[in-house]
Order: structure tokens, then C-alpha cells, then sequence
């Protein structure tokens, strides 16, 4: 295993981890207003600066939520998606050819509060609470973020590899998957809500337009029209574009994203089984029919929950004063 420090203090950080942090963590050392003495103005930070960003970069709102949901899935909530390292792949390796990006406008929120509080805000943290400034800026419901999360020392692109559900997962492996981090269904059909901003490269989703037995057919539980739709941006093996996953509406948090799972429009594999189990069906159905009455509340409740995976009990880990780097 790649070692980010001298070896023998790895281990035993290593070890730490092993034993001390189970696969689900409670989160019982995180509270709302953690900062409240030592940074009073934290989340004001945050907020101040994600809204400069997003002003000139409105784009940049899909790549800021999804950095959470990447970092929490590996290792849990503990900062090691933003970790560098010129000698081993870190997640970010992994991570590449899946587009993820806002990693320098973190830097910026780091660097805006470590200037008024060296020292005192975890880079997990900021993500968390920077995912929750989008999803605000974007027309979706304010919720509270717990904090106090450690950052670890750790990052390792296999791990991400590994960790990371695949867009062509069906669902019962998505429902699998979520249950060993303590997520329910309903948690899954909400954080899959998520894709209601952003965009996606055409690759998770092109064997669905092209080849979805090896015979070059097509998804037929994926609309036609959709499917012709697709195909005029996305040909065979392109690496490069990017289309909205909730066209119209990819920059606004709203329900759309369900309407286009139940009209069979949904992206990927993933988004369209939510249709596939009675209990993620439902809750769609209802959001539609009730114009989305408790899907925004809902979200920051799953967002809450999905922000305590793996978070590093209170010794362990460090403040990391640059999010790339271990101290
Ligand atoms: C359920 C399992 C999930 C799968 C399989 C999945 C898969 C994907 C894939 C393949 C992309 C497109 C990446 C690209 O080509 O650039 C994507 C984008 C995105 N995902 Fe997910 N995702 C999942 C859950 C989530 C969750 C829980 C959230 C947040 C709550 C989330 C938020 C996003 C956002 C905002 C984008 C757009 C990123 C951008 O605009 O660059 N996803 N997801």
C-alpha cells in the first residue's frame, strides 16, 4: 500500500483507522455549530465564498455537491478526495476520467478561512458545508450541517475504484451498497436526486445508447426518443462532451430528475432502477404527484446522514491546514 508518510507511522495510523473507525461511524462527534467559539464566522465563510464562485461559475455547482457524496463513499467523510501526492495515485487518479472538478475553488474556501482561523477547519468539513451552499444557491431547502469531522492522511485511487458505485449498477447492488454505509432505500432515491444539477460525460452512460447486450443495441427500458436525443450529442467512444443530466433544468434543484426517471429518461443504469423496487418507486411517485411536497426537506436529512459515514473519531486525523496536503 502506498504510504503518503514514513512507513511505521502509517501503520500505526493505518491500524488506528482499522480498529477504531467501523464502516458506518455514528457521526457522534459531530454537531451543528461545531465552530460556533473557535470560528464563529465559518459557515459565513463558506457560504460568501461559494456564492462569489458560483456567480461567475454557475457550472461548477454539480462538481461542488458530488465532491461530498466521492469523499464520503471512500474511506467516509474524512477529506482524502482532495489529497495530491507526487508519489503514489490518490482518489483524485481515480477520479479523472469521471470529470470531477471544483478542486481549486475548495482550495479557495480553505484558504479564505484559514486566514480568519488558521488551523481550525477541516477540509472534510468544508465540503460538507460547501455542499450544502449549493444545493441552497441552486433553489433547494437550507438545512443544518453537522461538523467536526477530521481529515485523514490517506487517499488511494484503488480504493476509489473499488468503492464508488458504478453507474451501470443495478438495484440491488445500489441498495447494498448504501445499506453497508447505513443508508436506506429512501436515502438512495433522494441522494440520487442529487443528479437534479450538473452534467455527465457521455461514457457512463453510452453502452445504454450503443452496445447494451454486445449485440449494438440500445437500453430498451431507455426512451427512444431520449435514446435519439443522446445520440446527436454523444457518439460512439467520445471521451469529451458533457450533456445535463436533467436537460433544461441542470442548474436549478427541483424535481425534474424524478419526472425523468418515470418517463424512462433517466442517465444512467443507476437513476433508471430506482423504478425497479417498490419502496424507491413510491417515493418517486409520490414527489411527482405531490410537486415534490418533502423531497427538498428530505434531501438535507439524507445529506446529514450520508455526512456521517466513516467520519474519524476525535483523535484521530488532523486539521489539514492545505486540502491537498497532509500537515
Ligand atoms: C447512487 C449512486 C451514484 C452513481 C452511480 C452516480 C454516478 C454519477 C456519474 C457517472 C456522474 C457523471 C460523471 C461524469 O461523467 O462527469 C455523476 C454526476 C454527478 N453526481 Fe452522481 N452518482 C451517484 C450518486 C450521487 C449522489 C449521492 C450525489 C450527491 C448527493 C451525486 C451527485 C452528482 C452530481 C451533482 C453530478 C454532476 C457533476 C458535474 O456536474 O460535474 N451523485 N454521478
Amino acid at each position: 500500500m502506498a504510504c503518503p508518510k514514513l512507513f511505521l507511522s502509517c501503520l500505526l495510523l493505518e491500524l488506528m483507522f482499522f480498529f477504531l473507525v467501523p464502516e458506518v461511524a455514528q457521526g457522534h462527534s459531530l454537531k451543528v455549530g461545531f465552530y460556533g467559539k473557535a470560528c464563529p464566522n465559518a459557515e459565513a465563510i463558506v457560504k460568501e465564498v461559494i456564492g462569489q464562485i458560483l456567480s461567475v461559475a454557475p457550472s461548477l455547482s454539480g462538481p461542488l455537491l458530488r465532491l461530498h457524496f466521492h469523499d464520503c463513499f471512500v474511506r467516509g467523510c474524512e477529506g482524502s478526495v482532495l489529497l495530491d501526492s507526487p508519489t503514489y495515485q490518490s482518489e483524485k487518479y481515480a477520479f479523472r476520467k469521471h470529470g470531477l472538478r471544483g478542486y481549486q475553488e475548495i482550495d479557495r474556501v480553505k484558504t479564505a478561512l484559514e486566514k480568519a482561523c488558521p488551523g481550525i477547519v477541516s477540509c472534510a468539513d468544508i465540503l460538507a458545508l460547501v455542499a450544502r451552499d449549493v444545493v441552497v444557491a441552486t433553489g433547494g431547502l437550507f438545512y443544518d450541517v453537522e461538523t467536526g469531522r477530521r481529515d485523514g492522511y490517506v487517499s488511494i485511487s484503488e480504493e476509489a475504484r473499488r468503492d464508488l458505485i458504478p453507474p451501470t449498477a443495478n438495484i440491488t447492488t445500489l441498495k447494498a451498497d448504501f445499506a453497508k454505509r447505513g443508508l436506506s432505500a429512501k436515502d438512495l432515491v433522494i441522494l440520487s436526486g442529487g443528479h437534479t444539477i450538473g452534467n455527465s460525460h457521455c461514457s457512463p452512460f453510452s453502452n445504454r445508447l450503443y452496445n447494451f447486450t454486445g449485440k449494438g443495441d440500445a437500453d430498451p427500458t431507455l426512451d427512444s426518443n431520449y435514446i435519439a436525443r443522446l445520440k446527436l450529442s454523444c457518439k460512439p467512444n467520445d471521451q469529451t462532451t458533457l450533456v445535463e443530466m436533467d436537460p433544461g433544468s441542470a442548474r436549478t434543484f427541483d424535481i425534474k430528475y424524478f419526472d425523468l426517471i418515470l418517463k424512462r429518461r433517466g442517465l444512467f443504469t443507476s437513476d433508471a432502477a430506482l423504478l425497479d423496487d417498490n419502496q424507491t418507486k413510491a417515493y418517486l411517485d409520490f414527489q411527482i404527484k405531490t410537486g415534490g411536497s418533502t423531497f427538498f426537506k428530505d434531501f438535507g436529512v439524507s445529506m446529514v446522514k450520508m455526512g456521517r459515514i466513516g467520519v474519524l473519531p476525535k483523535m484521530a486525523g488532523e486539521v489539514r491546514k492545505v486540502c491537498t496536503k497532509v500537515n
